[in-house]
């Protein structure tokens, strides 16, 4: 694997999820491929789970993790190409790619949305370009409409959890409430891969939102779409939490009638079903503490997961 950027750069979706799951039972059974071998992170945003548990992954395989907080530490990046350089931006793309490329045998990147443009957005420019003038293999570390390293996780969590192999389990997608704009890259990305998942006979997908909050369909081919949030929610056995900003109003919070939060009494409505959530969540606004705190939660054990679905991808690129 050169480049994990999408669920479209993965072949066999299951044996990565059951590699993922081998490498959790045995850690360092690879801890020579990565040996001598260098891995750059490079991060234009924060993050922890990412962050340290691609860095966990690196380690496990034997390799050397470096990680660059550019947005701090770096120069001023320039993405556009013919113009002159002569305002804020210190160093072109094309330069700074392909010196980290020097550096590192794979480079993995953050980028996320302006949330400005959707055309520039969803074209994933700089993802794109980093990919193209860094010379080696990329993993993306979520950039402006995907995070597939969490999306794998995700699988992996509902894949290990599920202990009834009469039926596939009814994984719903929910829009919560945010104090503010947040990307579409989360729901896009876990709807890409419970889509596929979906067409591999492993799970059964919804996605519910208030109308004005529809994903770009191109992620979500095959998902049943509700906008009653209590209809989707009956018999749920997952039930994955997430809020995202207008993809069609691009960018913007529309204001939405009724409670969307995840909370008991919605949860009474499912199967019992076990929460997931990406983190960082904002408790009490996007899902309730009663349910953070419950045995249904299942988002600590799921960022645990991050290492062993980094740690797969990882091992693919070094193989
Ligand atoms: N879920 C996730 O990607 O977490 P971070 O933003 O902390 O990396």
């Amino acid at each position: 694997m050169k480049l994990f950027s999408s669920v479209n750069d993965v072949a066999n979706v299951r044996q990565l999820v059951q590699e993922a799951l081998d490498l959790k039972k045995s850690p360092f059974a690879y801890q020579d491929l990565g040996k001598n071998k260098t891995i750059g992170l490079v991060f234009l945003n924060p993050s922890l789970r990412t962050r340290l548990s691609t860095q966990k992954a690196a380690m496990n395989l034997g390799m050397s993790a470096m990680v660059m907080n550019m947005d701090k530490e770096g120069w001023a990046l320039e993405t556009r190409d013919g113009v002159v350089m002569n305002g804020t931006t210190v160093e072109h793309i094309r330069e700074a790619a392909a010196v980290m490329g020097e550096y590192c045998d794979i480079l993995g990147l953050r980028c996320f949305p302006k949330l400005e443009d959707r055309g520039e957005d969803y074209s994933e420019d700089l993802f794109n370009k980093f990919v193209k003038f860094c010379g080696i293999p990329v993993v993306s570390l979520e950039s402006a409409t995907l995070h597939p390293l969490q999306s794998l996780t995700d699988l992996v969590t509902i894949t290990e959890t599920w202990k009834n192999p009469a039926r596939k389990p009814r994984v719903v997608l929910t829009w919560a409430p945010h104090v503010k704009a947040l990307p579409q890259a989360v729901p896009n990305s876990f709807a890409e891969w419970m889509c596929r998942a979906q067409r591999d006979n492993m799970v059964d997908f919804v996605i519910t939102h208030p109308e004005g909050y529809g994903l770009a369909e191109k992620f979500t081919p095959g998902a049943a779409i509700n906008y009653n949030q209590d209809e989707a929610l009956a018999g749920a056995d997952y039930v994955y939490v997430k809020n995202w900003s207008s993809y069609q109003d691009y960018g913007k919070v529309i204001p939405v009638t009724g409670n969307w939060m995840m909370d008991l009494n919605k949860l009474s409505l499912t199967n019992s079903a076990k929460v997931m959530h990406c983190l960082p969540v904002r408790r009490d606004i996007e899902l309730s503490s009663e349910i953070l705190d419950s045995p249904h939660s299942l988002v600590v054990h799921e960022a645990g997961n991050r290492v062993w679905a980094a740690q797969a991808v990882l091992k693919q690129m070094l193989m």
